[in-house]
C-alpha cells in the first residue's frame, strides 16, 4: 500500500463534530411552546495536543455546545465522532476516558463534604480496573502533575485557595488521562495574575500528556496565546473560524472585532 493511501486510511481526527444543532423548548403558554436554537449547525475537528478556543458574547451558545460535546446535553441533530467512533456508540466509561469537563466555578463543583483524596478517587473507582495501590499511585501522580503536595489529599475544598480549587478541579479531570478536556469559562472567577497561573498549568499538562483542550472563554487575548484554533459564535452560529493568529490579528467579522476590543489588556498609562 502506498504511503498516501495508508495515511488516508489511518487519519481520523481525534474529535470530529459535524452539523451539530441544539435547541431548547421554551413555554409560551400553558399548552404551547416554541423551540429556540441554542447553537448550530456547528462543524469542526480537533487534533491530538491541540487547543480549540470557543469565544462569543454571553448567550451565544458556547456552554450548550461544549455540554453537548461533553455528553451532558443531547443534540437535536448532527454527529460527534471521537477517533472515528460515534459518541453515542461509546459507553459511559469510554466517554469518561475520552472527554472530561472542568466546570466554571470549582467552589460549587467540588463537593464541600468530600476530601480531595476522595474527589480524585471516585472517577478511578467508577471507570477503571486499577487496584487500591495503583489508584493511590495515579492520584499521587496527578496531584504532582497539577502542582499539589500529597498533604492536600486530606483537605476539604473549603480549606483551599481559589487557585488550589482550580488545581483540584483540573486534577479531577486529568485523573483518567482523557484525550480531551473541555474547560467552560474556568478562569472567569480568578484575578488576572491567577488566570495566567492556571493557563500555564494547562499548557504544562498539555505538553506533558498531549491532551487536547476545548477552551471556552470571553477573553480573546488570553486564548490567543494558548489556542491553535479559534471559533467565534454569535447567536448560535459560527461567524468566524481560523488559526488563533489569523482570527486575532485580522478578524473579518464586526462581532469578532468587538470581542477583541472589549478585552484589550488594561495597560494603564
Ligand atoms: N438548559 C437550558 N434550557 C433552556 N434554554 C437554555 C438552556 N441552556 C442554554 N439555554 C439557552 O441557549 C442559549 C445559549 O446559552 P449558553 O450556551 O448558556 O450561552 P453562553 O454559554 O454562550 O453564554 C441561550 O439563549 C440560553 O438561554
Ligand atoms: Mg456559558
Amino acid at each position: 500500500m502506498s504511503l498516501s493511501n495508508q495515511s488516508e486510511l489511518n487519519v481520523q481526527p481525534l474529535l470530529k463534530v459535524t452539523n451539530l444543532c441544539k435547541s431548547f423548548k421554551h413555554a409560551t403558554g400553558i399548552l404551547s411552546s416554541r423551540e429556540q436554537l441554542a447553537f448550530g449547525p456547528v462543524s469542526f475537528t480537533l487534533e491530538p495536543g491541540q487547543t480549540l478556543a470557543v469565544v462569543g458574547e454571553s448567550g451565544s451558545g458556547k456552554s450548550a455546545l461544549v455540554r453537548t460535546i461533553g455528553g451532558m446535553l443531547i443534540a437535536n441533530s448532527g454527529d460527534i465522532y471521537v477517533k472515528g467512533q460515534h459518541l453515542s456508540s461509546l459507553n459511559s466509561q469510554q466517554r469518561c476516558l475520552s472527554i472530561r469537563m472542568i466546570f466554571q466555578d470549582p467552589s460549587s463543583s467540588l463537593n464541600p463534604k468530600t476530601t480531595v483524596g476522595k474527589i480524585l478517587h471516585a472517577p478511578l473507582q467508577l471507570n477503571t480496573d486499577l487496584n487500591d495501590k495503583q489508584r493511590h499511585q495515579q492520584i499521587l501522580e496527578t496531584l504532582k502533575l497539577v502542582g499539589l503536595l500529597p498533604d492536600y489529599l486530606a483537605f476539604y475544598p473549603n480549606m483551599l485557595s481559589s487557585v488550589q480549587k482550580h488545581q483540584v478541579a483540573i486534577a479531577r479531570a486529568m485523573i483518567l488521562n482523557p484525550d480531551i478536556i473541555i474547560a467552560d469559562e474556568i478562569l472567569s472567577t480568578l484575578d488576572i495574575s491567577l488566570r495566567f497561573k492556571i493557563v500555564n498549568l494547562l499548557l504544562k499538562i498539555q505538553k506533558a500528556k498531549g491532551t487536547s483542550y476545548i477552551f471556552v472563554a470571553h477573553n480573546m487575548h488570553l486564548v490567543k496565546h494558548m489556542s491553535d484554533q479559534i471559533l467565534v459564535l454569535h447567536q448560535g452560529k459560527i461567524i468566524e473560524k481560523g488559526t488563533a493568529k489569523s482570527v486575532c490579528e485580522s478578524p473579518q467579522e464586526e462581532q469578532t472585532k468587538y470581542l477583541l476590543l472589549s478585552h484589550q489588556p488594561d495597560y494603564r498609562k
